[in-house]
């Protein structure tokens, strides 16, 4: 990458550019300045229209205000963070943020300002986006400032904000200052934004942004008709993703499970934002750790690979989907006997995701059965109903069997345990379906066949009216399907 306007004395030089702001970069002739403060087009867009949530975020910004009537809410979208030196890493808006406006934009803060200044029988909130405007190039900081829109690319003016996202919006430089002079009750979602809860810091409470950011996990948890058709893209690149990946295992074999991992990542840059989550890329015994994200393992014919993985769409919502395939494109007696027994759990566990039914019922039914395949087996002493109780089993299932998912993979994760995980399904959620048996490379309780050999099968389930929508039915998943799509895919 170019370096930023390098500096030409060492007192420049200790100066990060960054915190040049608004001022002309010493070295810099008049004749130049002057230069570079005219002569550029007006580039003002003028035939914008809203994003496509922009009503459904409008909707969710109303409930907001009815939950939390005469309070300000403040919502930032957070600011880059630092790789390394001058480096960021690439930005995520939060969750939250992107809930509420439909933007991803870095800086941006949304607003809810009570009405009437939150007096008695004032109702309702107004909402403001407050964002940095196009740069100013009177004063140079398009050019002389790293954040300048010459480094880091245009951005929407305020007037352009106001059509996309139909807010009004204000330059959020003057936000802080505002913030602290600001008087009644306010709450900020925490964790993004160390400068707007800096503001703050006088204001707010622990207890109370907590249940701001509990109502945001909780009203979540019923997915509107434009996130579940985010959802179904999500999964639907995700598919071409993992059909990638089997056109390319011989050179997975060649090389090291980065190669899957860079595989399933070209499909999820080309076709959405990124990978909702780090690809778990697991080849052999690595199919054992549950968050292998290393992924730098050998991948040898005659192993399963292990990929979990998920295309995020430019929307921001992940779908979380694992397929556990014989590199070889068959799998073995014994790699058959696990995988169809993970099968037969999820098969269970997928019939019970249905309106009315408890968020545990999918959970239960599909330990229930990967315990009676694990007490048939010999691995551990019978009958199912005494393990289940001890919870034997859990040394080889591990995890729960599945979590919301939207925005973030482990949606909805500040809901309260009432409204999630003691809660009943309704129709619009969306949840994965995973269960899976994990045999450690370690673990002498098992016969040495076992050892090494890790399964897992994850869908993304929609709960409908009647029942329930597997949004990845498009990957096969019984074993023979599987083997079937592998040589077609391989030719
Ligand atoms: N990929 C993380 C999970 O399956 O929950
Ligand atoms: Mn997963
Ligand atoms: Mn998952």
């Amino acid at each position: 990458m170019a370096d930023e306007l390098t500096p030409e004395t060492p007192d420049e030089a200790e100066q990060p550019i960054k915190q040049r702001k608004n001022g002309l970069y010493p070295g810099v002739s008049d004749e130049l300045a002057d230069s570079m403060k005219s002569g550029w087009a007006d580039t003002e867009l003028r035939d914008l229209q809203p994003v496509e949530q922009a009503p459904n975020a409008a909707e969710r910004r109303a409930a907001l205000s009815r939950r939390f009537p005469g309070e300000r809410l403040v919502i930032p979208a957070g600011n880059l963070k630092t790789r390394s030196n001058d480096t960021e890493y690439s930005f995520r808006a939060a969750t939250e943020y992107v809930y509420l406006t439909g933007d991803q934009t870095d800086d941006s803060v949304l607003v809810l300002e009570p009405r009437g200044g939150g007096a008695e029988g004032a109702e309702g909130h107004d909402a403001t986006l407050y964002r940095l405007p196009r740069s100013d190039r009177e004063n140079g900081e398009f050019w002389l400032d790293g954040m300048g829109e010459l480094w880091v690319g245009r951005r929407h003016s305020l007037t352009e904000a106001e059509v996309l996202y139909g807010l009004p919006c204000k330059d959020v430089r003057e936000l802080a200052d505002a913030l602290k002079e600001a008087t009644g009750p306010v709450r900020v979602v925490r964790g993004h934004d160390a400068g707007i809860e800096a503001a703050l810091t006088d204001k707010v409470t622990a207890e109370r942004d907590e249940e701001l950011r509990v109502y945001l996990s909780e009203a979540r948890l019923v997915k509107d008709a434009f996130e579940v058709a985010e959802l179904q893209k999500a999964v639907d690149s995700t598919v071409r993703g993992f059909e990638d990946v089997v056109k390319v295992l011989d050179k997975a074999e060649a090389t090291s499970e980065r190669y899957i991992e860079g595989t399933f990542f070209l499909r999820a840059r080309v076709e959405g934002n990124d990978v909702g989550y780090g690809s778990i890329c697991a080849a052999g015994p690595h199919a054992c750790t549950l968050h292998w994200v290393r992924n730098n393992g050998e991948v040898r014919s005659g192993d399963l690979l292990l990929l979990d993985a998920g295309v995020e769409t430019n929307s921001l919502y992940t779908a979380d989907v694992t397929r556990t395939l014989p590199i070889n494109g068959r799998y073995s007696d014994l790699q058959r006997k696990i995988y169809d027994a993970v099968y037969a759990a999820q098969e269970a566990g997928i019939a019970a995701v249905k309106p009315g039914a408890g968020f545990r019922d999918f959970h239960d039914a599909a330990q229930r059965v990967l315990t009676e395949h694990l007490v048939e087996w010999g691995l551990v002493e019978g009958p199912v109903e005494r393990v289940l109780e001890l919870g034997l089993q859990r040394r080889w299932t591990l995890h729960g069997t599945g979590h919301m998912l939207g925005l973030d993979v482990h949606d909805c994760a500040a809901a309260r345990t009432e409204s999630y995980v003691n809660g009943t399904l309704e129709p619009g959620m969306v949840l994965t379906v995973e269960p899976g048996l994990y045999f450690q490379a370690d673990d002498l309780t098992v016969p040495e066949e076992y050892r090494g050999i890790g399964v897992r099968i994850e869908d993304d389930i929609l709960v409908t009216s009647d029942g329930n929508r597997n949004l990845s039915a498009g990957l096969p998943r019984r074993s023979d399907e599987v083997e079937e799509w592998m040589a077609r895919l391989k030719g």
